[in-house]
């Protein structure tokens, strides 16, 4: 097994001061004192997390013909978690420690109690990790409601209404980005894992003889997409997971694992999860999740190949990837190095000083190039100091409105990888920034 790259020990705590203090990230209900490892996304934060869900929709629905989006609901009723296995099966071994009461799950302790270093517990039982609520003003059995554990459980309850309505016949697939729940027993690691979390899934629907052929495509675009927005070769690796480790549903998983600074872990999941959901609702529900291949005159259940990211740890992931300190004229500096498409601004528009002869000039070009790319302007600061702040955040490129400006127009664009500075024409501006994003 190969080991992890060497990587900076404070690695961790330092994105995560970076994200607090630059607006990525911050504790929900910080002045209250924090909410149980639940995170909200400042003004960078959100921009980011929206550009890492555009980027996984545009390679998984935008630039092909045999997939499709949808939206689900959150909540769901218990007949479709009994349905999915995971009323009875979602469950991770809980366990008490007997000296300091603290709960832990106990495939993540090594018979230690991290809290008191311990080793007696109570026999592990079996905790379901979903949240359970009520959905209308009457408490009750008919009443009880889940918040979804996963996106993936709306593409198979949809399956009959995709497939009468967009036509696709297999190999096609449902895609889905949106927010799951799991009552974790002990979330961690900034927001790897978190009781509330967004997930980038999609459910291919293919013939059962070409499942394995799918699911080797899959894991191999998958980890394509991570290493084409920047992630380096050395910082992934392909696990696939032994036959006993396997969830309830799957017939196969293998998971793109980053090395984070804790050694690897999983980044996303890719299973063969074989015609099981398919069946189960189909079973539960009375309606038929078939496909009739009208040349072979043949019905048959499709299995499921799916590949299961998580937004939010993706983005997690980026960060920590893209996190690097050097020296740039003498100058220490720490520099986000992402990807132009997942920066949460990708041009920075700076006047060089406050004077209000610059301004008009400057909102002109702010104006050209605001439409195409998101853009931050600051005038406060020194520039030197105004350029590490936006290396910081990972913004691309700098454009600077001199005095000269005014006589030639033309601006500086400064790379921040680089640094290198150029001068350009305000009327080539656009085209010039456009040129910079195939560079990458
Ligand atoms: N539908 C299959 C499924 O949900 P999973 O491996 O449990 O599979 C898929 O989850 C991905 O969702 C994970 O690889 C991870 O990126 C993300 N994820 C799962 N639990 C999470 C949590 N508690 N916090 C943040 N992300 C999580």
């Amino acid at each position: 097994m190969e080991s992890a790259p060497p990587i900076d020990p404070d690695l961790l705590d330092k994105v995560i001061n970076l994200a607090k203090r630059r607006g990525f990230i911050f504790q929900s209900a910080e002045i209250y004192g924090g909410f149980r490892s639940t995170y909200d996304y400042g003004p960078l934060g959100v921009n980011m997390l929206r550009n890492v869900k555009q980027a996984w929709w545009r390679s998984m629905v935008q630039l092909r013909t045999d997939i499709v989006g949808i939206d689900a609901a959150i909540l769901g009723p218990p007949a479709v978690w009994a349905a999915s296995g995971h009323l009875e099966t979602f469950t991770d071994p809980l366990v008490d420690c007997r000296k300091c009461k603290e709960r832990w799950r106990e495939d993540k302790i090594d018979g230690v109690c991290p809290n008191c270093g311990s080793t007696e517990f109570t026999e592990p039982r079996a905790f379901n990790l979903m949240f359970k609520t009520q959905a209308g003003p009457v408490e009750g059995e008919g009443a009880t409601a889940y918040l979804r554990p996963e996106t993936a459980q709306g593409m198979f309850t949809n399956f009959a209404n995709v497939l009468s309505t967009v036509r696709k016949k297999p190999p096609f697939g449902i895609a889905q980005i949106g927010k799951s729940f799991r009552n974790e027993i002990t979330p961690q690691n900034f927001v790897f894992r978190t009781r509330e979390f967004e997930q980038m899934e999609m459910e291919y629907f293919v013939a059962p003889a070409e499942a394995d052929h799918w699911y080797r495509y899959w894991i191999a675009a998958r980890y394509e997409w991570y290493l084409g927005l920047g992630i380096p070769e050395a910082m992934l690796r392909l696990h696939e997971h032994a036959q006993e480790d396997l969830s309830h549903y799957s017939r196969g998983t293998t998971d793109v694992e980053f090395a984070y600074p804790w050694g690897w872990d999983e980044l996303e999941g890719v299973a063969n999860r074989g015609d099981y959901d398919l069946t189960q609702h189909s079973n539960a529900s009375g309606t038929r999740l078939e496909y009739f291949d009208q040349a072979a005159n043949e019905r048959y259940t499709p299995y499921v190949i799916e590949p299961a990211a998580g937004a939010t740890r993706a983005m997690m992931a980026f960060l920590l990837a893209a996190y690097h300190e050097d020296v740039v004229e003498g100058e220490s500096r720490s520099v986000l190095k992402l990807d132009w498409r997942l920066a949460p601004y990708q041009v920075a528009v700076l006047p060089l000083s406050k004077k209000p002869e610059l301004e008009g000039v400057s909102k002109e070009v702010l104006a050209l190039v605001q439409p195409h790319f998101m853009c931050d302007y600051d005038v406060t600061q020194s520039i030197g100091r105004r350029y590490r702040r936006q290396d910081e955040v990972g913004t691309p490129w700098c454009v600077t409105v001199d005095f000269d400006s005014l006589e030639d127009r033309a601006v500086t664009v400064r790379d921040r990888d680089s640094t290198v500075q150029e001068r350009v024409k305000i009327d080539d501006l656009l085209s010039s920034l456009r040129e910079r994003t195939n560079e990458r």
